[in-house]
């Protein structure tokens, strides 16, 4: 992995935009997010995705979830260590955060990081955040925010960029 140095020690605060996306829900809402925050994304693949058919992609990606697994990533060149904040972002799968993002989580070792972290569900975002809060919760890091778009507001834009405003708002204070 290569970085562009040490941005922490830049004195400018820098924000990263970690997320995955199965179906294209969580790209399109951390798009708008950035499209309002400067900020990097960086969009995690994994080397082996689940499969497309709708039966085997939630029996597998089930299965990953209960398992805890923690799929391989393609590699990237980012460093997000450096970043001041990381915004996390993740399709809610089987009650809980993608497992890709376990996966980058124990890739890298955060200390006094701070998260912001968004979901996006169909039906029940159930406690999916609050497994993603104590996924990162440790060596000092803290949630200053946290954000779940359920699909159908996608459609609406007011109410989405109603949503992604109150959101970033939050990280500016
Ligand atoms: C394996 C799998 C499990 C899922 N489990 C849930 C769930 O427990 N609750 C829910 O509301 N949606 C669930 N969904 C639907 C996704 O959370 C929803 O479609 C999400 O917005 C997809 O994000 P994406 O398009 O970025 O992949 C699941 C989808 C998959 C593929």
């Amino acid at each position: 992995m290569q970085g562009g140095g040490n941005i922490k020690e830049q004195g400018n605060s820098q924000t990263l935009l970690v997320y995955y996306s199965n179906e294209g829900s969580t790209r399109e809402v951390a798009r708008g997010i950035s499209k309002r925050l400067p900020c990097e994304l960086l969009e995690l693949q994994p080397v082996q995705d689940v499969p497309d058919s709708k039966f085997l992609k939630y029996l597998y990606g089930g299965k990953q979830v209960f398992l805890k697994e923690t799929p391989k990533l393609s590699s990237y060149e980012i460093q997000p260590e450096n970043y001041d904040l990381l915004i996390l972002g993740t399709p809610v799968w089987a009650g809980s955060y993608a497992p890709v993002i376990r996966s980058f989580i124990r890739n890298h070792f955060f200390q006094n990081q701070k998260f912001a972290l968004f979901c996006t569900y169909r039906g029940q975002a159930m406690s999916a955040l609050d497994k993603l809060t104590e996924l990162v919760s440790h060596k000092d890091n803290q949630v200053i925010t946290q954000m779940d778009i359920k699909e159908e507001i996608l459609k609406k834009p007011d109410q989405l960029n109603q949503k992604v405003d109150e959101f970033i708002n939050m990280l500016n204070k």
